[in-house]
């Protein structure tokens, strides 16, 4: 009996057990559709395994760099899953995730069942990018600086060939150098087109105004109590440009 229990739970494993691979791939077509049943299983096997080794690198980068890290542990479920939930499904383009940190939010986006393809992250530390391809093989994560973003883009699928319809930001603009803040805000005007959308969260739950990023106008603005501490999500719409 344990030893057909054992078979068991050894081939569902091996069923859910992702490809080796990571997770670069130049060649992504977005497209609107959404993932297949299987692949939705295969994000939560994933989930499970990550959560005990996340924490412990997450707390071994804060410790050596806090400034960037800028948060006590990785968001709540329910923090990421609002977060998510604002991601527009039923768009093309690219969605952009920037310091997706040890993955909580890259996992709740692709539960909301975003097409992996559409999907790009961008982290800056170099252990949490290696996690994230690992975790994530079927996704683009990019070891590098949210204010490079474009450049990345047009290194990754040609100059101009891509098309962005929304960014998922949980960069500490509070605890990030001024100048490093400026130039990532700059980024998302270069990359986001008119009605683009901006998802950031900050741990400052005092309301926003609602040009707090310039040539963005915000839309929505949520209140998430159960995370550590609790925090602000904001949905902005890229403007077009006045002048
Ligand atoms: C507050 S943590 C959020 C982590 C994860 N998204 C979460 O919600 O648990 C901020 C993340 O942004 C990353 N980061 C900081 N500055 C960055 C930059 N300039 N470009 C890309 N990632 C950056 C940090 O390494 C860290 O992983």
């Amino acid at each position: 009996m344990i030893r057909k229990i054992k078979q068991r739970v050894k081939k569902t494993t091996s069923m859910r057990r992702p490809q080796s691979g990571n997770g670069v791939r130049r060649n992504h077509h977005p497209s609107a559709s959404v993932l297949a049943p299987d692949s939705r299983n295969f994000v939560h096997f994933n989930d499970r395994q990550a959560g005990k080794s996340a924490l412990s690198l997450f707390l071994s980068e804060l410790i050596s760099n806090p400034r960037n890290i800028g948060a006590a542990c990785p968001s709540s479920n329910g923090l990421a899953n609002c977060m998510a939930s604002f991601v527009p499904r039923a768009e093309d383009g690219y969605i952009i995730e920037l310091g997706a940190g040890t993955g909580t939010i890259t996992a709740a986006i692709l539960r909301q069942g975003i097409d992996p393809k559409r999907l790009v992250v961008v982290e800056k530390s170099a252990k949490m990018a290696e996690f994230l391809k690992h975790r994530f093989p079927e996704i683009l994560v990019i070891h590098g600086d949210a204010a490079e973003l474009s450049h990345y883009l047009d290194s990754h699928f040609g100059a101009g060939q891509w098309h962005v319809s929304t960014i998922v930001s949980s960069l500490p603009f509070k605890s990030l150098p001024v100048s490093v803040g400026d130039a990532i805000k700059e980024q998302f005007q270069q990359v986001l087109p008119p009605r683009g959308r901006l998802i950031q969260f900050t741990y400052d739950i005092r309301p926003v105004s609602a040009h707090y990023f310039t040539n963005f106008k915000k839309k929505n603005s949520r209140i998430k109590w159960i995370n550590i501490p609790p925090a602000r999500v904001d949905v902005f719409l890229r403007e077009k440009q006045k002048n």
